[in-house]
């Protein structure tokens, strides 16, 4: 039943999500991208991920929304019904995983925002604000090599790009993302104009162990760590594995495992930053009995606090420098993004505190260890953060999920808000 003029005095009782329609949504798009061995791949712009955003474009192609895909790619849900102002309060996540993902990271979020402002929309609730949904796009970057893309674009805070972007394979983004349906020649056409975006909202499963140990079913997030991602290309000399004298060689891979280590150590006894991971590699030719000559890395690196995590990029190339004079091979650094951390907006904590209470529903104030798209907006507009507990605090890996109830109560808690931000009326 879907009624965009009907008079707001009618309704006597807050409208409240469809709980049955958001858990159907996220088992249909869990099917995209499903592996044969367990877990879902949908890399952002790989075909998986766009078989996901049609379904996504399908199912918000419903009365009182109207839906779009812009040049960065992201898909953006406005609702109709009439607001008194221009302004949006945006709510989204992203659909795209990580390889081998689990199915609720990011996709519970843009779900949940679709199920919010259709919600909205069919009760004819009548807003100051307009409200829209967005899924932005690439948001993991573990195909294409810059995460936040999606946001970045929407926020007007892309960083120079290289002359001909690829992913890891060596395929073309503008390819990539014109499959997408968006336009690498035209993506400063997506960035919001500053003050178009009065609030933006995203629920999110934790992906960590804390509201499961509390027993609480919300989280509101205060502050989301920065992130550093640094391609590195080493180059080394390939050979025979019997043959070549061990004196002189020039292993990119012996000099790759160097690195990994001082990565490990940087976050871990050096404690310059929280966390710091190689989860990427590619040697060539990775042949058994041949010296690797070439060898691809993707270093991540993770604070909270900007100049922690500035030092710790500093730190690595004084290392750097140091594995390439004892290895002898040549080290080339791209930073492929740079996020800086990010704080949420106390008033929206507020909300999203008043919202729980309202429902009944304990929560607990805590920061995110993972990186969201909300960091990006945080820069533009100020941001809000829900979190629902995560079975056994898994994320990034199949076995990640979190309780029926808990989904629902955060989308319940996500409405709420949602309706006081955008002051429904
Ligand atoms: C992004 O989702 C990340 O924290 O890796
Ligand atoms: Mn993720
Ligand atoms: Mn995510």
């Amino acid at each position: 039943m879907t009624r965009a003029a009907t008079p707001a005095a009618l309704h006597r009782t807050a409208p409240e999500i469809n709980a049955k329609r958001l858990l159907r949504r996220l088992d249909e798009i869990a099917e995209i991208g499903r592996d044969p061995g367990g877990g879902i791949t949908r890399l952002g712009f790989s075909a998986a991920d766009i078989a996901a955003r049609s379904y996504f474009l399908g199912e918000a192609s419903a009365p009182n929304l109207n839906a779009w895909v812009d040049a960065g790619g992201n898909i953006i849900v406005r609702s109709e019904v009439e607001s008194s102002s221009e302004r949006t309060l945006l709510i989204g996540s992203h659909l795209d995983t990580v390889l081998n993902a689990g199915r609720l990271d990011g996709t519970y979020g843009v779900i949940a925002a679709l199920e919010v402002i259709q919600t909205m929309a069919e009760s004819g609730v009548g807003t100051e604000l307009a409200v829209a949904a967005a899924a932005f796009a690439n948001e993991e970057g573990a195909l294409f090599p810059q995460p936040f893309w999606g946001s970045k674009v929407l926020a007007g805070k892309l960083s120079e790009l290289p002359s001909a972007p690829a992913d890891y394979n060596g395929a073309s983004l503008h390819d990539a993302l014109a499959l997408a349906g968006g336009d690498l020649r035209a993506l400063s056409s997506a960035a919001w104009p500053a003050g178009g975006i009065a609030a933006y909202l995203e629920l999110h499963v934790e992906q960590g162990p804390v509201l499961e140990r509390l027993g609480k079913p919300i989280g509101i997030v205060d502050g989301i760590t920065g992130r550093t991602v640094l391609t590195l290309q080493i180059t080394g000399a390939s050979g025979h594995a019997g043959t070549t004298p061990m004196a002189g060689r020039r292993d990119a891979l012996a000099a790759a495992a160097r690195i990994v280590l001082a990565v490990e150590s940087i976050a871990g006894e050096q404690r310059l930053c929280r966390a710091g991971t190689v989860g990427w590699v590619a040697a060539k030719p990775n042949s058994p009995n041949t010296i690797a000559g070439t060898v691809q890395l993707v270093v991540d690196l993770r604070d909270t606090q900007a100049e922690r995590l500035a030092n710790s990029e500093a730190r690595l190339h004084h290392e750097l420098t140091e594995v390439a004079q004892a290895t002898g091979v040549e080290i080339e650094v791209t930073a492929a993004s740079r996020s800086a951390p990010a704080s949420t907006d106390p008033a929206l904590r507020a909300v999203i505190a008043d919202s729980a209470r309202e429902l009944g529903l304990g929560y607990q104030l805590m920061p995110s260890g993972a990186g969201h798209d909300a960091q990006i907006l945080a820069t533009v507009a100020p941001a809000g953060m829900i979190f629902v507990p995560s079975i056994g605090g898994v994320s990034h890996v199949p076995e990640e999920d979190t309780a029926p109830e808990d989904l629902i109560s955060g989308a319940r808690v996500l409405l709420r808000a949602a309706m006081r931000v955008a002051r429904a009326t």
